[in-house]
């Protein structure tokens, strides 16, 4: 079965209360997979798994974040469906532009990714078409703060040939292994974040020091800004006015390149530490 909870998604967590490891209580058998339960930290906080997902979020979620979340929620049956009027409006091939992910991968050895707003699985999806026959290599993990969308992303994975490790919590504090991934990739949501330089932080936490984080979201690049089509893109969506967020990045982020993807109408950061 995929996406239960196992020892492998276990390793890769650590309480977002204390910050300690996370063990599967007695209830699991080695080699099997959790579906309901709880799991809990060295000190006793306790986190229930619904549907072999688990839940660390914590804090709270903030109310500016609670109001994007549930349209999410609400949305994210038709997601995949809203977002293909990315391709007409933008003259992009969304999957084709989130499968140049790909350039970023090793040529060979173990990758360990995690999709920091996994949304409905979609760059995942996209790394399944370029990486069909090598998918044993890599070690995949998507977080997402609406159980609206990791519904989505679970049940497409599920029908696909990979496995991706689940779990409900947020980019401000991720509930995650610090220096433990070689990728962490976040596409989409960064603009409208309550708390910017807070999740870039957390982001370069969760990076190992040989890694990247990429972090791509609606923003047109500056020559784009000055023609018709991009005024017009503008004026029809004004989230794309918006700059790389560079003012917010984390003091000890290096290497620092900014490109523009999707026809040039989305920023792309790449940053290590
Ligand atoms: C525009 S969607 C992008 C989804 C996906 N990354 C993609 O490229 O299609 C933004 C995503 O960010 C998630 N999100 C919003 N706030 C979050 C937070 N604080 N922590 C984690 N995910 C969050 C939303 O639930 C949503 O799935
Ligand atoms: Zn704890």
């Amino acid at each position: 079965m995929h996406l239960k909870l196992n020892e492998a998604h276990v390793k890769a967590l650590r309480c977002p209360q204390c910050g300690k490891k996370i063990f599967l209580n007695g209830e699991f058998t080695p080699g099997e997979d959790m579906i309901d339960g709880k799991i809990a930290c060295e000190k006793g906080h306790i986190w229930e798994i619904n549907n072999g997902i688990p839940s660390l979020v914590y804090p709270a979620i903030r109310p500016q974040d609670a109001k994007w979340i549930a349209e999410y929620d609400e949305m994210a049956e038709s997601y995949d469906e809203m977002v293909k009027q990315y391709n007409d409006f933008l003259g992009i091939d969304l999957m084709k532009e989130r499968a140049r992910f790909s350039q970023f991968i090793p040529i060979e050895g173990p990758v360990r990714i995690i999709d920091v707003s996994i949304g409905t699985a979609a760059n995942f999806m996209a790394l399944y078409e370029s990486f069909k026959n090598q998918m044993g290599r890599f070690n995949l993990h998507g977080m997402d703060l609406s159980t609206g969308m990791l519904r989505v992303a679970q049940r497409k994975i599920a029908e696909s040939n990979f496995d991706v490790s689940l779990t409900h919590g947020s980019v401000f504090n991720p509930p995650y292994q610090s220096n433990f991934f070689d990728i962490v990739l976040h596409t989409g949501g960064i603009n409208t974040f309550s708390d910017i330089h807070g999740a870039l932080k957390e982001m370069l936490r969760l990076v190992k020091s040989s890694g990247i984080v990429i972090v791509v979201d609606e923003g047109l690049s500056p020559k784009m800004r000055e023609t018709e089509k991009g005024k017009a893109i503008i004026k029809a969506n004004n989230l794309f006015e918006a700059r790389p967020p560079i003012q917010f990045l984390p003091e000890k982020a290096q290497n620092l390149e900014i490109t523009y993807v999707m026809n040039e109408t989305f920023y792309q950061m790449v940053f290590s530490k």
